[in-house]
């Protein structure tokens, strides 16, 4: 049997999407047709992906014309990555009729730099992200990868070729062991637990009812936040992908389980170009590079030991961490000392 292709039972249970609602998606042509006879038709791994997106967008009230345009074009190329270098041309990206987030948005990552995003809540850095994941679609503009426009790469190729770790990372309705194999569909069981205990995930799915083979969800094990993020980094380990994204990825961890997870993270990063959004700046230390953002922005790019000499923005979130953490907002920021004067 191809593992990669699923029923509509198992699509619905996996998208906890109604079987109605996924029939009026390719009925409507939002998703591909599936394989096969009717009652028999088999969905892959596109159509798993599209209806998670498709979710996404429909729950931040993208309308279904927008959320179209958004999926594959008839002319879609495989993206093949070979260096993992990022270009952002010209973007200008709004959410609905928000006011804009970029605005002529220019940033060029050579492949295998390490970068750090900062910046104050709302600045654009996770709006980036998603850009890169094609979650969403510049108004103007466009993102490469190797040369490559990402638009008209395959949404399959392109979620191939990255691996993010989300804030607050969504897990299916799976065993444990499932949910870290959707890494790579062909890992097998020995992969998936060497991955779990690199990222200290091994421990906690021992300690649930029936360990690996464990259910996810209402009817099974409730997961905490810090627990989906180390599924999520045992998830991006098996997949090994050569771009890597973590958006507040140990966000949700004590300071000890962070630490310890702190090696398990530099060891998936080598050779891949990695975006960190974080704001705790000790975790972007030792980055090659760090990227300010402000309102949509860049304000500042260099090395971190740059921009401590420089003495601007960074410097200052920087002198003003005592706790290891950023300030909320700008208005806390500007009650707080500048090092600047
Ligand atoms: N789904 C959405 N729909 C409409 N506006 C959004 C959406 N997501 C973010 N925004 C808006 O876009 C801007 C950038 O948000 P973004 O989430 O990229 O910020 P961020 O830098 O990641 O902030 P944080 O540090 O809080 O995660 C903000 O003004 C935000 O309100
Ligand atoms: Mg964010």
């Amino acid at each position: 049997m191809n593992p990669r292709s699923f029923t509509l039972d198992e699509l619905c249970t996996l998208t906890d999407l109604p079987r109605r609602t996924v029939r009026y998606y390719v009925q409507i042509g939002l998703v591909p047709r599936p394989a096969g006879e009717t009652r028999a038709a088999r969905y892959g791994e596109g159509h798993l992906a599209a209806l998670l997106r498709i979710k996404q967008l429909s729950a931040d009230g993208v309308s279904l014309e927008r959320i179209r345009e958004v999926l594959d074009g008839a002319d879609a190329q495989p993206l093949r990555v070979t260096h993992g270098a990022i270009a952002i041309e010209a973007l200008d990206f709004a959410y609905l009729d928000t006011r804009p987030v970029f605005a002529g948005l220019n940033l060029r990552i050579p492949g295998g730099q390490k970068v750090g995003f900062v910046g104050y809540s709302g600045s654009g850095k996770s709006t980036l992200l998603n850009l890169l994941l094609r979650l969403y679609e510049p108004q103007r503009g466009q993102i490469l990868i190797d040369g490559q426009a990402i638009a008209s790469a395959t949404q399959e190729s392109l979620r191939q070729q990255i691996a993010m770790i989300p804030q607050d990372p969504m897990l299916f309705h799976r065993s444990l062991l499932e949910n870290i194999r959707y890494g790579r569909l062909d890992a097998t069981d020995d992969e998936v637990i060497a991955a779990a205990q690199q990222a200290h995930a091994h421990e906690f799915i021992l300690e649930t009812e029936d360990g690996y083979q464990s259910l996810v969800g209402e009817r099974g094990v409730k997961l905490s936040g810090g627990q989906r993020q180390r599924i999520a980094l045992a998830r991006a380990i098996v997949k090994n992908a050569p771009i890597l994204l973590l958006d507040e990825a140990t966000s949700a961890l004590d300071s000890v389980t962070e630490r310890h997870i702190q090696d398990s993270l530099a060891q998936l990063m080598q050779g891949k170009t990695v975006l960190v959004i974080a704001h705790r700046l000790s975790t972007l230390a030792r980055l090659d590079r760090i990227v300010v953002f402000h309102h949509g922005a860049i304000i500042e790019d260099g090395s971190p030991a740059e921009l401590l000499a420089r003495n601007g923005h960074y410097a200052r979130m920087w002198a003003m961490q005592a706790g290891g953490f950023l300030p909320e907002d700008e208005a806390s920021a500007a009650s707080a000392p500048s090092t600047q004067d």
